[in-house]
């Protein structure tokens, strides 16, 4: 049966339509797995313990992610949510196993919509490697409800350890590491595509992945030759020790005015085409928490980690003042959303949506390309 439905989206600011929230149900702790270090700090809580997290603690990020998905539906958004799998589960290909799953929270990193489409990534760790099964009743309803829709998968890896330096963290301090940040040597390597959605900032005509972690530089060849009509760009926030997902890090607001962690600057040459085409860059606020939640991957950025409902509209955690009151003086409306208790399964406000339709075309933002990122420049 046709309905309404339409997959588009070009950007993370234009007028919100439609969204996919995750779920936090049964959410599990990845057991070891190469590569794992970036995600979970050597210091962190998670450490020596693998398999569903405390039910009092998903029960609490249930409990936020459907206010939030209540909150986005009295504003006139549609909100659908995905199906979990059993994700307490070991599972196997002929190349690798992994002891469990992990969530169909953040649904950010796995699904990227540019246009008409919606791309499942590739994901660069095991354990994620199954996450597309969450979202498969709904891309089905959406192939059946929208016939421009476009229903796309990237190549899937197959995550041997080719893919992953494995004496990488070995005897790595934290100067180590941003030194080889610094050099772009990551974990992962360049073995084949990989990428989460989440790293992969939509502006348009013109796509910025961040190189990193979770995304190696093949994948943003793969994405240029996948999009042809648009302009890939690599871009590294050098000061960043476990460059994962982009949106705590460098977070467009709406046309011609981006937020940047200050203390993952972007390097100044590649700043030059954001400069040329009058974008400004503005520090984001400081978080208000000096420490990430219990059991949290993510640092106490995820205060820049908003959704955007449109070029006034921002929906922002309701403890992170500091980021509420910068945005407010910016012009925008902040919608609170208590979010502390879903941080911890992956992320906040940004991470936990997929976009599924905003208004609007694709438009040429950065007409004044400059040498310096652009993986074809
Ligand atoms: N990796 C990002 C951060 O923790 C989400 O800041």
């Amino acid at each position: 049966m046709m309905t309404n439905t339409v997959v588009s989206s070009w950007n993370d600011f234009d007028p919100l339509k439609h969204v996919i929230v995750g779920r936090a149900e049964n959410a599990c702790i990845p057991g070891w797995e190469p590569a794992l270090e970036a995600k979970i700090d050597e210091n962190s809580d998670m450490w020596g313990i693998w398999g569903p997290r405390p039910l009092d603690t998903a029960e609490k990020a249930t409990a936020e992610l459907d206010y939030f998905a209540h909150v986005l539906e009295s504003r006139g958004v549609r909100v659908d949510r995905p199906t979990p799998i059993q994700w307490n589960q070991a599972a196997q290909t002929p190349d690798f196993s992994t002891k469990t799953l992990f969530a169909c929270m953040p649904p950010r990193d796995v699904l990227l919509t540019v246009g008409r489409e919606i791309l499942s990534a590739a994901m660069m760790l095991r354990c994620r490697y199954f996450e597309y099964l969450a979202y498969h009743p709904l891309m089905l309803r959406y192939f059946d409800e929208d016939p421009l829709f476009r229903w796309e998968q990237a190549p899937r890896p197959r995550l041997t350890d080719d893919s992953y330096q494995l004496d990488y963290f070995k005897d790595a301090t934290y100067d180590v590491l941003l030194e080889k940040t610094h050099r772009l040597d990551f974990v992962t390597t360049e073995h084949e595509p990989l990428f989460d959605a989440a790293d992969v900032m939509r502006l348009g005509k013109d796509i910025f992945c961040q190189h990193g972690v979770t995304t190696n530089r093949k994948a943003a060849e793969w994405l240029q030759r996948h999009f042809p009509e648009h302009r890939i760009h690599c871009i590294n926030f050098p000061d960043d020790p476990n460059p994962i997902h982009i949106d705590a890090t460098f977070v467009p607001l709406r046309p011609g005015l981006i937020i940047n962690n200050p203390v993952r600057n972007l390097p100044d040459e590649q700043r030059k085409i954001f400069e040329a085409n009058d974008w400004e860059i503005v520090d984001a606020a400081l978080p208000a928490h000096d420490r990430p939640p219990p059991l949290c991957y993510s640092s106490v950025w995820l205060s820049m980690n908003v959704l955007i409902l449109d070029h006034k509209t921002v929906c922002v955690e309701a403890t992170e003042v500091n980021q509420a009151e910068q945005l407010d003086s910016l012009g925008f409306e902040v919608i609170p959303i208590p979010f502390r208790n879903v941080y911890s399964f992956g992320g906040g406000l940004h991470c936990a949506t997929a976009d599924v339709h905003r208004e609007g075309e694709c438009l040429d933002y950065f007409p004044n390309q400059v040498p310096g990122t652009q993986i074809r420049g």
